[in-house]
């Protein structure tokens, strides 16, 4: 589906989002394993999302759907069903990276596999680390889905030191962990997200510049009630377009605030965004609180690599911020971008082509100068939603309009994206 967008004049009003997608996942996991039912508000109603409950209803995990939450019937330790036939995670890397974690230590065999984009998507990263454990895991011979799963008598824990920064890796390791009965450490050198820390409610020490987390059976999670805030990265596009829009001011409730999510926050503050934070409140170890921005000039500040692994889901939103704002906009040290929901170097810089743009691509970031030339724009969202949302964003922006094709993907995490846009642009 090709869709067209106006120039947009002003950004006016409130917006409640779904609930942050990766806590999301993890509180699904979590629930899906302990021995009861869990309640869950605000649980994030994105296609990847929607990827985990089917994952998990193919393992024998029930679920009930009211209007206010969602109750997760969890089977407790080692109690999924063996699947009638492959589990499909469709685009989710999330999803298959941790089953891979949980099934590795069920008594079955079992097999993920996934979209074309998931297909293309590194394995071996989970693989490794999981072997080491003694997990039975194989992936084809690129490293990539299909993944074929065995039950080990032999699973041990281990001291893992995270060379890939990938929070997906660390909770695939942390929930093998989860059924063992002696610590499994992660020893981090730069921070990752660290929802699946708080919400098992592990240990976690910072000790010479390194952050170490240990898990082990003790932590294996009881049915609980969650409170899912607001998708921060989904809350970032809108807080771009309010930044870059005049005469804007937008309020996003309860959204997440999580220490290892608001790194994007700081660096548009830094490029002089008019950005205030409200916290409200902690749910399960996450913080979440409501933001408001206000139409503001920017212009670009250095972004560091060693802060990459924290904002690399904003990195799309943030380099439409950047081109608007004065002076070149760099990125590097984002090598990571390339094995996302699509290379996400190559779509941002040949997106950027598009406009007149001054574009230098680096195997690990980009450099854009110049001037934009035209006044409007036809972008490819490269099935990856959150290239569809960004150029939606710019097209936004532009006096001419733009069009983004495929703009369908931007479900994957935010089906109501077309709807919020248009309750609070004019
Ligand atoms: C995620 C971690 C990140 C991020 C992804 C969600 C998570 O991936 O890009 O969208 O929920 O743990 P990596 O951990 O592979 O960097």
């Amino acid at each position: 589906m090709v869709q067209q967008f106006q120039k947009i004049k002003s950004i006016n009003g409130t917006l409640y989002l779904s609930g942050d997608k990766s806590i999301s996942h993890r509180t699904l996991l979590i629930s899906s394993l302990a021995s009861g039912n869990s309640e869950i508000k605000n649980l994030s109603n994105s296609d990847d999302v929607k990827s985990t409950m089917s994952c998990l209803a193919s393992l024998g995990i029930n679920f009930e759907h009211s209007a206010k939450k969602i109750t997760v019937f969890g089977n407790g330790y080692k109690g999924y069903k063996q699947p009638a036939k492959p589990i499909y995670a469709g685009n989710s890397g999330t999803t298959a990276r941790f089953l891979a974690g949980i099934l590795a230590a069920q008594n079955f065999e079992s097999v993920i596999t996934g979209d074309q984009s998931l297909s293309l998507r590194p394995m071996r990263r989970v693989i490794e680390p999981l072997t080491e454990m003694g997990a039975k895991i194989t992936a084809n011979d690129n490293g990539r889905v299909p993944l074929c799963i065995s039950p080990s008598d032999n699973l041990n824990p281990i001291h893992y030191h995270l060379h890939v920064a990938s929070a997906q890796v660390k909770s695939a390791v942390l929930l093998v962990g989860l059924h063992l009965d002696s610590d499994t450490t992660i020893i981090e050198t730069s921070s990752t997200r660290n929802h699946t820390e708080n919400l098992l409610g592990l240990k976690v020490v910072y000790q010479e510049g390194k952050i170490i987390s240990s898990v082990s059976r003790e932590n294996y999670p009881e049915p609980k009630e969650y409170f899912i805030p607001g998708d921060i990265s989904t809350a970032m596009f809108f807080i771009v377009l309010a930044l870059l829009t005049k005469n804007s001011e937008l309020i996003i409730k309860n959204v997440s605030l999580n220490p290892t999510r608001i790194e994007c926050l700081k660096i548009v503050r830094r490029m002089g965004g008019n950005i205030e934070i409200e916290e409200r409140g902690v749910s399960n170890n996450e913080a979440y609180g409501d933001v408001i921005v206000r139409s503001s000039e920017l212009h670009t500040v250095q972004i560091k690599k060693n802060i990459i692994p924290l904002i690399i889901d904003e990195i799309p939103a943030l380099t439409i911020a950047g081109i608007f704002a004065d002076g070149n906009f760099e990125l590097r040290g984002a090598t990571e971008l390339r094995v996302k929901e699509s290379d996400r170097i190559k779509a941002i810089c040949s997106n950027l082509l598009k406009l007149g743009l001054d574009i230098e691509e680096f195997e690990d970031g980009f450099n854009v100068s110049g001037k934009i030339k035209n006044s409007s724009g036809s972008f490819n969202s490269f099935g990856d939603h959150r290239i569809a949302m960004a150029f939606a964003v710019l097209s936004s922006n532009l006096e001419g309009g733009g069009k983004v094709e495929g703009f369908e993907c931007a479900s994957v995490s935010n089906p109501d994206f077309l709807k919020q846009l248009g309750s609070i642009g004019h």
